[in-house]
């Protein structure tokens, strides 16, 4: 069977999580942690990087630095996963869902301004797929609105929106290192501070509400609670096993590119003939191959695709279940204009097995088994 997901390995973890026990720091914000924040903020030219204990906590961090007061409206896609959501209910806040552009299945930045009211504090752009929502828009909305812009790049990690990596653009940016994305070191995640007055602040917040990180770096000679917190730092283990993915950032990225070109090359065809859908990547966005989706004609036609190919050995699966359709979604939120292409188009669509390493004889056996669906 193919699987629709291969963690990635770059074969360096193991020695450096040896190297992780030997130092005797096993818990957080020692080297290794250091040495993958550090790689970030140097890379992604981020003002300030934060290893969290997961893509949701580095979200809870980034909603909590919002400063929501009760009955406050966040502003966000329905077509996206739970913790982007459950972030901002954590914080207090009514969820205001918009609808989403079918083309990259982002949020629609046009449907925005509409959705606002004098309660609106944060606007979350979920960067689907790795592809970037319109951020110039987003941006200048929230600025001549006064709000706050957290951006979901769960997914986006090596991105990039007219040259600026995804997570640096708004005044957060979250990341995942789950085993389903890009990199990854078990459960974990990164909290991108892209403006310096929150530093403090956030490092308190994710020492258990003490100012132990400024204690660490010798800036005050004992530490103490100072505000309210929780604890977000993943252990040395975890990080020293990022570390070493982030070492073959590049090749990862790459080999992850060229199986997103090849099932492209082998599917447009099918986009040409009106059978399926592709999806876009808009102009001046680089994407990290983070999922390769193809777009049926309804719920029924990929139900019976799914079927097809978990017959002839190829795991394929879709998501997400529209959040403001959902249990809690109904409980914390309320969709805002019409839901032209959330709902239509999450039945849709289908993601094709993506990851590091899927090898050429299993990229082949994916494609000729998707074709054969279509040419029956
Ligand atoms: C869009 C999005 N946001 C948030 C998350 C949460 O990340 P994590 O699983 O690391 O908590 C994920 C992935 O799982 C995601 O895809």
């Amino acid at each position: 069977m193919i699987n629709f997901n291969v963690p990635p390995f770059a074969g360096t973890e193991f020695e450096y999580m040896k190297q992780a026990v030997e130092s005797r720091k096993i818990c957080g914000d020692g080297a290794f942690t250091k040495k993958c924040n550090k790689w970030f903020e140097d890379r992604f030219s981020a003002q300030k990087v934060l290893l969290t204990t997961s893509g949701t906590t580095a979200l809870d961090m980034a909603m909590l630095l919002c400063d929501i007061k009760p009955g406050d409206e966040v502003i966000l896609p329905s077509f996206t996963f739970s913790s982007t959501a459950t972030s901002a209910v954590l914080a207090g806040a009514k969820l205001v869902f918009v609808d989403v552009r079918p083309d990259t299945m982002n949020i629609d930045e046009t449907k925005i301004e509409a959705a606002i009211t004098d309660k609106t504090r944060v606007i979350v752009a979920m960067h689907y797929a790795g592809v970037a929502c319109e951020m110039d828009t987003i941006m200048d909305i929230a600025h001549r609105h006064g709000l706050m812009v957290v951006e979901d790049a769960a997914q986006g990690v090596m991105s990039t929106y007219k040259g600026k990596y995804l997570g640096t653009i708004g005044d957060f940016g979250c990341y995942s290192f789950h085993e389903t994305k890009n990199y990854s070191m078990g459960e974990g995640g990164a909290l991108v501070i892209n403006n310096e007055a929150y530093n403090e602040k956030a490092e308190i917040l994710r020492e258990k509400g003490t100012n132990r990180s400024k204690f660490l770096r010798g800036q005050i000679d004992k530490y103490t609670w100072v505000d309210f917190g929780d604890s977000y730092l993943p252990s040395e283990l975890n990080a020293a096993y990022l570390w070493g993915q982030l070492e073959l950032a590049d090749k990862i990225n790459d080999n992850r590119l060229a199986s997103w070109a090849k099932y492209r090359k082998a599917f447009e065809p099918l986009a040409e003939s009106g059978r399926i859908e592709l999806q876009t990547i808009p102009e001046g966005c680089k994407h990290n191959a983070h999922m390769f989706y193809i777009k049926l004609k309804d719920l029924e036609e990929r139900t019976a695709f799914i079927s097809h190919m978990k017959e002839n050995g190829v795991l394929c699966v879709f998501h997400y279940v529209p959040l403001h359709s959902a249990p809690a979604g109904l409980k914390f939120g309320r969709f805002d204009g019409e839901d032209r292409y959330t709902t239509a188009d999450s039945d849709r669509l289908v993601r094709l097995p993506m990851y590091y390493e899927l090898s050429e004889e299993d990229s082949d056996k994916v494609i000729s088994t998707a074709l054969d669906f279509f040419n029956k």
